[in-house]
Order: structure tokens, then C-alpha cells, then sequence
């Protein structure tokens, strides 16, 4: 039977390419089309940053065969939402050239999301065992905790704007699912210092 470590990159491979199908099939490289985009990776980057931050904590807490293969896919998800925010990235491109003719400036200030992407790259390219190994398991291990929280804040604070902004129940629900994520990561903290 495939498990969900050996299926979760080209799933969202497949994804991200039906969606960009679907979504350009609807009139081509428009700004609308590109915004759909941004949109969409949005959500599959959140969904898998989910899975792979609540990993430990879910496994820790309800200890079963289906968490154990989601902790075991741990890395695999990792991945997958960096392929997902890649195309988050290029749809940026995108969205900047055809709607602001190149001028970056638009976006307004893009430091933090810049920041952000860069310890996404770092986190992709040390997801395997050669790299735990180069750069020792503490500082391994600092560059993925730190970069977590990172993506958490990011995707956090954007989806409360947007929630704030618009009223609409869909971003009050990432919201909520975003608080859940921290509320499992402090309970872990707490239950193994309780039961250490
Ligand atoms: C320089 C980096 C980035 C730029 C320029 C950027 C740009 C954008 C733009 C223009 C939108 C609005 C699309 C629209 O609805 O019109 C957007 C939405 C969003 N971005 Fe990014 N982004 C960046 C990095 C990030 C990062 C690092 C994260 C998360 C870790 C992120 C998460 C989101 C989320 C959650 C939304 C809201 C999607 C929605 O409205 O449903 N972005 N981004």
C-alpha cells in the first residue's frame, strides 16, 4: 500500500499543476488568474505546514499507526509545502510583471516575506541526512525551529489581516486552525515537562 511519505510530493505536485491548468484554462495570465494562484498555494502551503508542524505533538498525544505515518512523512511534507510556496513565488513574479510592469516596489514592503522565503530554501535543501550531519544536530535543528515559527507568524498574521479585513468565515478558519497549532506545540511542551 503507498504511504503517505511516498505519495505526498508528487500529490501536490499534481495539485499545484491541475490547479494552474484549471485556473489559466479560464482566460490565460490574467490578474485575476494570477491572484486565484497566490490564493490557492496559499491555502495547500498552509494545509502542509500544518500537517508537518503538528507532526510530534499529534504523534505525542494520540499515539496510532495514522500519526506515526504522518510523523514518518514528516520530511516529505516539509517539502511539499516548499514546492507549494515556490509557486507561491512565482505567481508573484508573475502578478508583479504583467500587473506593475516589473516594479517590486509595489508590493509594498516585501523584507519579512523575503526573509521568510530564504529560511523556506535553507529549510528545502537541508531536509536530509547529510545535512543534520554538515551542520551538527543543534544548529540543524535551531535553523528548523526558528524558520517554523517564521512561516507560522507569516502565514498567521496574513490570514488574521485578511479575516479582519474581509469578515469571511474561511480566514477566521485558518485563524483558528493557526492558534490550534501553537496551542499543541505549548501542550507538548508542558505535558513532557510535567511527565519528564
Ligand atoms: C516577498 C514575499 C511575498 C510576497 C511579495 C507575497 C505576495 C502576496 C500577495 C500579493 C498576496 C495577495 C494575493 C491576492 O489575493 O491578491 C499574498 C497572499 C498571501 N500570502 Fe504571500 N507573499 C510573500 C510571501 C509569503 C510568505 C512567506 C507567506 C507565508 C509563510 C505568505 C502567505 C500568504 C498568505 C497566507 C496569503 C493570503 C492568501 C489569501 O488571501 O487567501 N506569503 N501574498
Amino acid at each position: 500500500m503507498p504511504t503517505l511519505k511516498n505519495i505526498v510530493l508528487p500529490v501536490t505536485l499534481l495539485y499545484l499543476l491541475l490547479a494552474m491548468i484549471i485556473v489559466l484554462s479560464k482566460g490565460g495570465l490574467t490578474v485575476d488568474n494570477i491572484r486565484q494562484m497566490i490564493r490557492i498555494t496559499a491555502t495547500s502551503s498552509m494545509l502542509l505546514f500544518s500537517l508537518t508542524f503538528s507532526a510530534s505533538s499529534l504523534l505525542h498525544f494520540f499515539c496510532n499507526k495514522y500519526w506515526q505515518s504522518v510523523m514518518q512523512a514528516r520530511r516529505r511534507l516539509g517539502l511539499s509545502f516548499a514546492l507549494s510556496h515556490t509557486v507561491h513565488l512565482f505567481a508573484i513574479v508573475a502578478l508583479v510583471e504583467i500587473a506593475y510592469g516589473g516594479d517590486y516596489l509595489q508590493l509594498g514592503d516585501i523584507a519579512g516575506g523575503s526573509a521568510i522565503y530564504l529560511f523556506i530554501f535553507a529549510m528545502a535543501v537541508t531536509s536530509n541526512d547529510a545535512s543534520v550531519k554538515l551542520l551538527g544536530a543543534k544548529n540543524w535543528k535551531r535553523l528548523h525551529k526558528t524558520g517554523s515559527y517564521l512561516i507560522w507568524i507569516g502565514l498567521f498574521s496574513l490570514y488574521l489581516e485578511n479575516a479582519l479585513d474581509t469578515g469571511a468565515w474561511h480566514y477566521w478558519l485558518y485563524v483558528l486552525l493557526g492558534i490550534s497549532l501553537i496551542l499543541l506545540r505549548v501542550g507538548t511542551f508542558w505535558d513532557k515537562r510535567i511527565n519528564a
